[in-house]
């Protein structure tokens, strides 16, 4: 497959990229958008698709009033479960590798489903979102977060980067639109809850030390993680202006598995 050898060969410059200061910095707010897409309650057990070093796992796990009971990470690439596991020492946790268009798991298994950044890398998405909502419990979340392409500027931009980089596969990546993925998720009976965009200039410079060595420069300049601090805050208000709101790069969005009325077989 495509996508297996594509990260079986990138896995470690990935990898390395997410433990660069400015990417932590900036993924905080990531995290912080995911956090508060998720209710209050207990999380029980949850799966992360297209895992990578299972950085949803590793948020959520690390936080005691998340209630999070266990949960299993599957992705496709041998390399990066082999990063998920050097990565994640509890041992709540469990790899395994599969596609997300055809889950191993039972159905109804899981409480909820995380996937970051790996919706885009599945052309097959009715089928994805299918097999998202047929391991999900009733009742049970799918949240994401995808770099978008509504935006005009950024579709552009990342047309370039994703024919120049040899991190980036052009042909099999394609970020979401949102009318687009309401549809994708409508059809697979999964019901849109949240959806917030997020990351502008700040993201562009910031993140993607793997996808551009003058990204991956900036570790070196004093005060980085300063500087990226600054940025998040920056895109943050510019993306708060009415008439930005909708030019966010990525989205943090949530959708619900629902309950089946009690006259259902
Ligand atoms: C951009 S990385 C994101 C990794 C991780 N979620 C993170 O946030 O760092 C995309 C991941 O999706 C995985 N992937 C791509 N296609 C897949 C598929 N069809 N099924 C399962 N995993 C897949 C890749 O191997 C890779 O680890």
């Amino acid at each position: 497959m495509t996508q297996q050898a594509h990260y079986d060969r990138i896995a470690d410059v990935f990898v390395r990229n997410l433990d660069e200061p400015h990417t932590e910095e900036y993924s905080a707010l990531f995290d912080r958008l995911l956090l508060e897409a998720i209710p209050d309650g207990p999380l029980g057990y949850i799966g992360e698709i297209c895992c990578g070093r299972g950085e949803a796992l590793r948020l959520l796990g690390n936080r005691p009033e998340l209630e999070v009971t266990g949960g299993i990470g599957i992705d496709i690439s041998s390399a990066m479960l082999d990063a998920a596991r050097l990565h994640h020492p509890d041992d709540r946790f469990v790899f395994v590798q599969g596609d997300a268009t055809d889950l191993p798991l039972a159905d109804e298994v899981l409480d909820h489903v995380f996937v970051l950044g790996g919706i885009h890398h599945v052309n097959d998405r009715a089928t994805m979102f299918a097999e998202i909502h047929r391991v999900l419990k009733p009742g049970g979340c799918f949240f994401w977060r995808e770099p978008l392409n509504d935006f005009f500027l950024w579709r552009w931009l990342r047309a370039i980067v994703y024919r120049l980089s040899p991190t980036l596969d052009g042909d099999t990546e394609h970020p979401l639109h949102t009318m687009q993925t309401r549809q994708q998720l409508a059809g697979a009976g999964l019901d849109l809850v949240h959806w917030r965009t997020c990351g502008g200039i700040g993201y562009c410079l910031f993140m993607n030390s793997d996808v551009l060595v003058v990204n991956r420069l900036l570790r070196h300049l004093p005060g980085i993680r300063r500087i990226a601090r600054a940025a998040v805050s920056l895109d943050e208000r510019l993306l708060r202006l009415p008439w930005l709101r909708h030019t966010g790069l990525q989205v943090v969005g949530a959708a619900r598995k629902p309950v089946r009325a009690s006259s259902d077989p």
